[in-house]
This record gives C-alpha cells, structure tokens and sequence, in this order.
C-alpha cells in the first residue's frame, strides 16, 4: 500500500490508499520496477490500485461497486476522438493560449494531469513542457507518453511534451533557462455541490490530489514567470482564483478559460522572437 502519497497535516491533502498490481504474470517483474519506484506494495487491502497489463499503466478503484480503470491514452478513446474530429486553431483553448496563423506559442502546463489539454496543444504546433506533482498521475501520464511514442501518427505530436514530475509552484519559481510565454493552469475545483456529476477521473483523482487549494500561490508563481500570458480553465460558473483578476475569460458549456495577459503574443512574434 501506498504511504508517502497520503496527505500531512500541513498540506491536508486526502490519503488513500493505493497498491500495485500486475494483470498478467507476464508484467510482474515490471510491475515491481513500478512499486519500488512509487512505494506501493501488492498489499490488497488498498482502496484503489495502479494496475500493469496489456494496455499500459491504469487507475482503478477496487471494490464491488468501483468504476472502470483510468489510463493517460493518447492512441485511442476520447483524445484520439479530439485529435481526429476536435477542429483545429478554433478550439477554445488554442484561441485562450493565443495560437493564431503563424503563432505557436511555448507553452508550460503546470497542471498536466492525464496530459489532454496538453496533447490538444501539442498537436496544434505548441512545444509543451507539463508538470504534474502527484507521483501516480505522473506514473500514468508518463506511460501514457511513452507508449505514444511509438506511434506513426502520434508521435511526432507527444515528441513536443516533455514532462516534469513535480510541485509546481517550486518548479516555475526556480526555473531556468528561457521563460515560457504561456503558461496553462486547470487545478482540482473543491467540490462544493456534493450532488453534482463528476467526472469519473475526478472522482477517482480527488482522493490523491486534493483539491488543490493552493491554486492561488501557484497563479502568482505563473504571473511572475509567463512573458506573455497565464491562461486558467474553470468549470464555467465557478469564481476565478482568487488573487489577480483575469481581463478577460471565453467561455465554453462547461468550461471557462481566464486570461491574464501580459504581452501581446502577435506583437513579439512579428517584432522576430
Ligand atoms: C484537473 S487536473 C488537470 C487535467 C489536465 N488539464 C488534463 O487535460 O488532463 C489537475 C492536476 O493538476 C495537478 N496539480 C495541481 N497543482 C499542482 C502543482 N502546484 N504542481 C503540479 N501539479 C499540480 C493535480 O495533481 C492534478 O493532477
């Protein structure tokens, strides 16, 4: 079972209580290499389990009633869907982020979860750097990466994400090197209405993130570092982070992206950045 991904005092994040399964005998030696890693045991008291098998590294809450497993799948399913059917530069995000003709801003999702918003980016022509701090979702993502990889279509798209597994806020504060002009947040929303439909991936992440109620430290972070622009995803009626007010928003049927821009994206591009 799972200990250093349980929450503290301090940070008050949930504890659950995870551990590590093969689904064939023929990814035990793997799936070991995985535990020793994340520090999961095979104990099967857990209440959910990272599983290895055919189809890569999954989620799964275990139990009678549990809900089906969670994968970072960029091959097939919903992304797949998006990347194939999605539309292109007129999608919400790719206008919230600033891609326009002849702009692909680099962009650092600092909240990269499963890595959907990203690949959406990324396959638009952005160069994405992603950083998700809670080790298993970074296990999946990772995964879910490098089995991408090795696809003709979908390589060359996930060849353009590199991720970083760690806190964000300490990560954009020490960056090094070139500043990203865009960075992209979408933290855990705290649930307030308990009746409310949850996505299955939520309801299955919250107990290992949280709900990530330092969104604010980690807005300022980005302020102080993006060149041109931090843009925010919201379910659409929630409240913006507080902190700095955003100057604008676009808003979708469920989601809403708020812009706090900095520099105009066009105007530094055309001027031969
Ligand atoms: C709602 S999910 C993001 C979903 C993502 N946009 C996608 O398309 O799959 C939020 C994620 O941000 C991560 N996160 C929140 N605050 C973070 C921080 N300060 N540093 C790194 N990751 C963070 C959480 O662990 C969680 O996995």
């Amino acid at each position: 079972m799972l200990t250093p991904i349980s929450g503290t005092a301090s940070d008050e994040r949930p504890v659950a209580t995870v551990c590590m399964q093969a689904l064939d005998p023929a990814f035990a030696v793997a799936a070991a290499v995985w535990a020793k890693r994340l520090q999961l045991t095979f104990d099967s008291d857990a209440q959910f389990a990272l599983q290895l098998g055919q189809e890569g590294l999954q989620f799964a809450e275990l139990g009678p009633n549990a809900a089906g497993p969670i994968r970072a799948d960029f091959i097939a399913g919903a992304v797949a869907h998006r990347r194939l059917f999605g539309g292109g530069n007129g999608q919400m995000i790719a206008k919230a982020v600033g891609i326009q003709p002849g702009v692909r801003p680099v962009v650092v999702d600092a909240t990269a979860g499963l890595g959907r918003d990203a690949f959406v980016l990324a396959r638009l022509g952005c160069a994405l750097t992603l950083i998700e701090r809670q080790p298993l979702v970074a296990a999946l993502l990772e995964d879910g990466l490098l089995r991408a990889l090795g696809d003709r279509e979908v390589g060359p798209i996930v060849a353009q994400m590199r991720l970083i597994c760690g806190n964000a806020i300490d990560l954009l504060g020490a960056w090094k090197g070139e500043p990203p002009q865009v960075i992209y947040l979408d933290p855990m929303f705290p649930q307030r209405d308990k009746s409310a439909l949850v996505k299955k991936e939520m309801r299955l992440f919250r107990p290992l993130t949280g709900a990530d109620d330092d969104a604010p430290e980690l807005l300022d972070t980005a302020l102080a570092l993006a060149t041109h622009r931090v843009v925010v995803k919201r379910p659409r009626k929630a409240p913006a982070i507080a902190g700095g007010k955003p100057s604008y928003a676009l808003e979708g049927n469920s989601s809403r992206f708020d812009i706090y821009p900095k520099k105009s994206l066009k105007a530094r591009l055309e001027a031969g950045d």
